[in-house]
């Protein structure tokens, strides 16, 4: 029983970017990062498929991760987290809960507060750096860890299980990238396996990571 919960919570880290996996870097949260402005949930909403994330030790092996977004009742967004393991055929499927973290703000920024489990929404985790909507989107979090170290996620999303070859998408994706992520620790998710749901639709290969 034990164990089963323990798997669970690091899948929920894994996708979400809870403050419990990602990149622990040897410095405080970078500042000054900008989130969108002008952010609109409804048009964020829907079906994103996980193109590139920060690798953790707890996420090791998942891919085919899907996410969706739906309108709840009050004003907050249903997270629904579904992800495929290509080594050992399990599959997860995680339901959250997001508010917009500064709801109130004149201009809205993309920043949300993403929990599961019923925990309360009272971390700003989930920063929509860049997004068409319609396209792609460029996610990233930072969890001070004490003073001197900091956890970081990042994810680039997608309306397909591969991005467009657009050039302006890929310049805007590069844009953020190359100002704030670290490479080196960037992982391709693999969509196009015939085992999950969403492979084969439009034939483009597989990336490597
Ligand atoms: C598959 O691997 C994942 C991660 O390595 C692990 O959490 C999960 O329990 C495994 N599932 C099975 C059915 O072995
Ligand atoms: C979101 O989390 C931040 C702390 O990171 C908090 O200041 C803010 O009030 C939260 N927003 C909501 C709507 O609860």
């Amino acid at each position: 029983m034990q164990t089963t919960i323990v798997t669970v919570a690091v899948a929920v880290a894994c996708l979400v970017g809870t403050a419990s996996a990602g990149i622990v870097f040897d410095r405080a949260c970078p500042t000054g990062i900008e989130a969108k402005q002008y952010f609109s949930v409804e048009s964020y909403l829907g079906k994103w498929y996980e193109i590139q994330r920060y690798e953790s030790e707890f996420e090791l092996n998942f891919d085919c991760v899907q996410v969706r977004y739906t309108d709840n009742e009050d004003e907050s967004v249903e997270v629904s987290n579904s992800a495929y393991n290509l080594f050992n055929g399990s599959t997860i499927n995680v339901v959250g809960r997001a508010v917009l973290s500064f709801p109130d703000e004149e201009i809205l920024q993309g920043k949300l507060n993403v929990s599961f489990f019923g925990a309360p929404n009272d971390v700003s985790n989930y920063w929509v750096l860049d997004t068409d909507y319609e396209t792609f989107s460029v996610v990233w979090n930072c969890q001070p860890l004490g003073n001197t170290q900091s956890e970081e996620n990042f994810w680039v999303l997608s309306r397909t299980p591969t991005l467009p070859a657009d050039t302006d998408v890929m310049f805007r994706i590069h844009n953020i990238m190359r100002r704030y992520i670290d490479r080196s620790q960037v992982r391709f998710t693999r969509q196009l396996d015939e085992r999950s749901s969403s492979s084969g639709k439009d034939g483009v290969r597989e990336r490597s990571p």
